[in-house]
């Protein structure tokens, strides 16, 4: 196992699984300028490691996964471009992981909220904790999700759901979060994150290429009409049939063996 510490998280690979721990628990893992820098720098490093496979975040401490942005930067904002490029710089970080080759597992273990709920959002799989808590409280301060929960959370949960968050800034459980599609699994807090390093092993066993490719006909698809989702499913599908992959995948299958994928 390699462990590289940033200023505010430590990124740890193991084998072929990355995990990002945000490491600001006295102040409930907020969201600092330098904790965005960091992980801009964490999450390209993942990117650019072809040897990943999947990458888990989370938050150190028993209480958060992240609180939010910190509101004590946040509280010194003014101007119009100041401010659009404050949300454009966390924007900008968090399209970093869900634009990823690579897939990126949210463990949220404990408050999830702004910024934090938006994290979350950005990654392509969300487990929690049974004392996960999620929101989007910034009507309470004036402002508005800035981190892109507007767009994602509208695109996890749907329109009406996600402005009953919104709107009223109202917090909410783990099992609310399940039954909505928030999240896609509840876990005590003391399994969390071994179902979470459980889903990045299994990831991890199945051919990478496919694991790209069906992030990008997900994440890419739903933003486009169904005509070019499908065409884009197929065109994939059809780059896939070509790959040594397929055929080992396949070919173990009929002849009863474990594949083993080389990501080619
Ligand atoms: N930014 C900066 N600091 C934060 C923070 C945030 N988003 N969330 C928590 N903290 C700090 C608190 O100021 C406190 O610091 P202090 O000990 O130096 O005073 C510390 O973290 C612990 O938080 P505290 O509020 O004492 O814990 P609590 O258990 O009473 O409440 C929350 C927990 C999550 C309900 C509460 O901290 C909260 O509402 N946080 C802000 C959430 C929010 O609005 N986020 C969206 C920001 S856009």
């Amino acid at each position: 196992m390699t462990e590289t510490s940033f200023q505010t998280l430590t990124l740890n690979i193991a084998g072929q699984t990355a995990e990002i721990t945000i490491n600001r628990p006295e102040k409930l893992n907020a969201l600092s300028g330098q904790v965005l820098e960091d992980l801009r720098q964490a999450v390209s490093q993942i990117r650019e490691n072809a040897n990943l496979r999947a990458a888990i975040i989370t938050g150190s401490g028993e209480k958060a996964f992240v609180a939010g942005a910190d509101i004590a930067e946040l509280s010194r904002l003014s101007g119009h471009e100041e401010g659009t490029a404050f949300a454009g710089n966390g924007q900008d970080v968090f399209n970093l992981i869900e634009s990823s080759p690579r897939p990126f597992i949210a463990a949220v273990n404990g408050f999830a909220l702004g910024g934090g709920c938006e994290l979350a959002l950005a990654c392509h799989i969300r487990v929690c904790s049974e004392n996960a808590r999620f929101g989007q409280p910034e009507v309470n301060l004036g402002i508005i999700p800035g981190y892109g929960g507007t767009q994602r959370l509208t695109r996890v949960v749907g329109r009406s759901y996600a402005a009953d968050l919104i709107l009223t800034g109202r917090m909410i459980g783990a099992q609310e979060a399940l039954a909505q599609g928030l999240v896609s699994r509840v876990l005590p807090p003391a399994e969390l994150m071994a179902a979470a390093r459980e889903i990045a092993t299994a990831i991890a066993g199945k051919a990478p290429l496919a694991i790209t490719s069906a992030i990008e006909a997900i994440t890419m698809g739903i933003e486009e009409p169904i005509e070019s989702g499908l065409d884009r499913e197929a065109q994939l599908f059809g780059r896939l049939v070509t790959t040594s992959d397929f055929r080992e995948g396949t070919g173990a299958f009929l002849e009863k063996r474990q594949a083993k994928f080389a990501g080619e």
